[in-house]
């Protein structure tokens, strides 16, 4: 199956540069940055966003009227995690992506008023955030055992241990979206890797726009009045400049993130609203904006029950139950190896 395909895709945006302060991971991440940024359309990959600053960010357009993902999966958490546990009754609950844990929060609670399970293995790249949410959770949980992992969820996953059956492998938020089909089905992969047949797989995933569902809401989860996603996109520049030694001029850069329906994605951009020559410390061309010209900084794919059935079998992956909020905004799908 597609599984099993060695083929890696493109290197690009798959490079990790953890720690670009550490001058090999700072020649990685440059290299990585200028391939980007010397592409037709430039592209920057999307986990330059999440720094500090740009994850307070985030934090911050997750309390934005604007932003419904996060509130409407929250919701379908409380409405169906009571049920959903009972009948599965996991053992563990490892989170892909955790960062402040806040939405897997409604599963740890049902599982603790059920006695089903006391493990929660949090998984994220960030690794201080991560063992500030582990402290915070042992504080709030007294018989919740927590392993935190740091990791990057797009390279092959290895978790620390063997883990209680059964176990269930959450991807929250929507985080899928962050990554184009061939990404995804890689990750779903690995995921599904790590699966025995009693194990289960938990996303949230934002829907594409239809009958109740306009595109310019859609839209306006992407461009708040408050400019916080504009502050939060153009805040990759910061980062560039900061780890890279680059001389962006972020006033030179304007938030754009249309949804683009053949793609059925978001596309957050940065346009040039003048023309930009940007030197990258240690590197021997400058980069070269014409005006109007954009770099994409992250996509945000939407989904429906067909292109999930897709990836998920392509994946090895068969929906069990699929719930969605009434205005067709956010699906909450519980998944188990096909
Ligand atoms: C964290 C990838 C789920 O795509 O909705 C929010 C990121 N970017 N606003 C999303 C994001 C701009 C978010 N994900």
């Amino acid at each position: 199956g597609v599984c099993e395909m060695s083929n890696p895709g493109p290197a690009f945006p798959r490079t990790v540069a953890d720690n670009p302060s550490d001058p090999h991971d700072r020649e990685v991440m440059l290299k990585e940055v200028l391939e980007g940024l010397r592409r037709h359309q430039k592209e920057l990959s999307s986990k330059y966003l999440y720094d500090a600053v740009g994850s307070a960010l985030f934090e911050d357009i997750t309390r934005l009227s604007e932003y419904y993902p996060t509130r409407t999966e929250r919701a379908l958490l409380e409405r169906w995690m009571p049920e959903w546990v009972e009948l599965e009754r996991p053992a563990a609950l490892v989170e892909l992506g955790a960062g402040s844990a806040e939405k897997s929060r409604v599963v740890l609670d049902e599982m603790e008023r059920l006695d089903a399970g006391n493990l929660y293995v949090p998984v994220d790249v960030s690794g201080d955030f991560l063992h500030e949410t582990a402290g915070r959770l042992r504080e709030e949980y007294d018989s919740l055992i927590v392993r935190p992992a740091v990791a990057d969820i797009t390279e092959p996953l290895t978790l620390p241990g063997k883990l209680p059956e059964p176990a269930w492998f959450a991807l929250l938020g929507s985080t899928i979206g962050n990554f184009d089909t061939p990404q995804a089905t890689r990750l779903l992969c690995r995921i599904v890797g790590q699966m025995r047949a009693g194990d289960r797989f938990l996303m949230g995933v934002d829907l594409r726009p239809g009958p109740n569902k306009s595109q310019e809401r859609l839209e306006a989860a992407y461009d708040d009045a408050a400019g916080v996603t504009a502050e939060f996109n153009l805040n990759v520049l910061t980062v560039l400049n900061r780890e890279l030694g680059s001389d962006f001029d972020p006033q030179g850069f304007q938030h754009e993130a249309p949804y683009v329906p053949e793609a059925s994605r978001v596309e957050m951009h940065l346009r040039a609203t003048s023309p930009q020559n940007v030197h990258f410390h240690g590197a021997d061309e400058d980069i070269v904006f014409v005006t109007g010209e954009t770099i994409r900084t992250e996509i945000s794919c939407k989904y429906n029950r067909t292109a999930i059935d897709g990836i998920f079998s392509d994946a090895g992956l068969t929906v069990e139950r699929w719930v969605q909020d009434d205005d067709g905004l956010f699906a909450l799908i519980l998944a188990r190896r096909a």
